[in-house]
């Protein structure tokens, strides 16, 4: 369950009056996520059929048993919810299972050299993925692994330690594919990048890290109430960039929830990003950030407001200096610093769960997905493209060519 507080530190920003030219649009936009054109996005627990689901347990169990080291290719929406999911959900220390590498976010070869160095003589699976199957950087990621396993195994052990997760029917990868006999899986027609978390592009590495994905799943599951809440965040955010904030901070007080910042940063820059409109997100992971970017969400200029994701339950550490929890005084800092950022003209939402499991960031996601649409919705842009993206790509291809 998720909490929403869209006042406490936000109310001299949003009247009451603000919201009424919204009305209308609010109403179009729920018809349509409940039963029109957009009804598939309040349905994210169906992005995955039964029988991929089977596939997706079999595989990870295989996995599990059969490698050292995962590797997970891909870029932006290709890889961001899985890390984002891992990293929240994961123990810091004392891992089980193999290691996952995540590679093709980059061109650096100091990051090659030391990643075949290292997993040179390891046991070796790798996930690519990418649902255009041409995208540049997992594309030269994905040969560089490929020609270090095709030293290391035959070509019917390949068959084995190879996954693609690619377009249902077409692409370079899918080809790749049907040719040798690789694993495979799908990301569904309708589903871009930074919407797949639920499907088989996050699962996948997801289970791998030992993460229940059928929690996860139901999480996600149809909320009407969800909707409302999406509708009126969305509402608020587009009030707020009317008044001059330009800029939205996902402020967490976890530093596990760091990648989820990052994917919920790609997830609005790519979704509402584009038409010279937008907001543009940053995250803050404090206490930390309270010392570097704090300074400019105090005093610096009036361009920024936050959204926060608090947690209230967490593991029991006393301090016997306060005689208190350590989360109380963290949550202490959270309302205490929203109040003194609104006293600095930078308002907050604030977004609670009860404690950070599969459960609640399943609903995280569907929420945030549900948001960045009807975001985009609201201030009339296409959520579903980002002909932004395509623009580097084709000139250093041409360059390349
Ligand atoms: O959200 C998106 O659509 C993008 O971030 C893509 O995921 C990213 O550009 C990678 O594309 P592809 O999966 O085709 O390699």
């Amino acid at each position: 369950m998720i909490n929403f507080d869209f006042h406490k530190y936000a109310s001299k920003y949003i009247k009451k009056e603000d919201k009424v030219e919204y009305l209308e649009k609010a109403r179009e936009i729920k018809a349509r996520f409940i039963d029109g054109d957009l009804k598939y996005w309040n349905k994210l627990d169906t992005f995955i059929s039964s029988q991929e689901l089977k596939k997706i347990v079999n595989m990870t169990d295989y996995i599990r048993s059969n490698c050292d080291v995962f590797i997970v290719i891909g870029i932006g929406g290709s890889y961001m919810g899985s890390k984002a999911v891992i990293e929240a959900l994961s123990p810091m220390y004392d891992k089980k299972g193999p290691e996952i590498i995540f590679l093709g976010t980059n061109l650096c070869s100091e990051e090659y050299y030391e990643t075949l160095e290292y997993i040179k003589e390891k046991d070796v699976i790798v996930d690519v993925i990418s649902k255009s199957g041409t995208t540049l950087e997992p594309s030269i990621a994905f040969s560089l692994i490929l020609d270090l396993m095709s030293k290391k195994y035959s070509e019917e052990e390949l068959k084995n330690r190879v996954i693609i997760t690619t377009d249902p029917e077409k692409g370079d990868l899918r080809n790749l594919a049907n040719l040798k006999g690789f694993v495979t899986f799908t990301v569904p027609e309708a589903v871009g990048g930074r919407f797949s978390c639920l499907t088989p592009v996050g699962l996948l590495p997801i289970a791998v890290a030992g993460i229940d994905i059928l929690k996860l799943i139901n999480g996600a599951r149809t909320s009407y109430e969800r909707v409302d809440r999406a509708i009126e965040y969305a509402v608020i955010r587009d009030i707020m960039y009317k008044k001059g904030k330009i800029i939205e901070s996902f402020t967490v007080y976890n530093p596990k929830l760091n990648y989820f910042c990052e994917w919920l940063k790609q997830l609005f820059a790519e979704t509402q990003g584009k038409d010279k409109r937008g907001i543009l997100p940053i995250s803050c992971i404090n206490t930390r950030d309270l010392h570097s970017l704090g300074q400019f969400l105090q005093e610096g200029h009036d361009i920024i407001f936050e959204t926060v994701i608090g947690i209230d339950k967490d593991k029991m550490v006393t301090l016997d200096k306060y005689d208190m929890e350590l989360n109380s005084i963290n949550k202490i800092a959270l309302d205490k610093v929203g109040l003194a950022h609104y006293n600095g003209e930078t308002p907050s939402n604030l977004i609670t769960i009860e404690e950070k499991n599969e459960e609640t960031i399943g609903e995280l996601i569907h929420f945030f997905i549900l948001s960045a649409i009807i975001g985009a919705l609201i201030m009339e842009v296409n959520p579903f493209d980002q002909p932004g993206v395509q623009e580097y790509k084709k000139l250093i291809s041409e360059e390349l060519e």
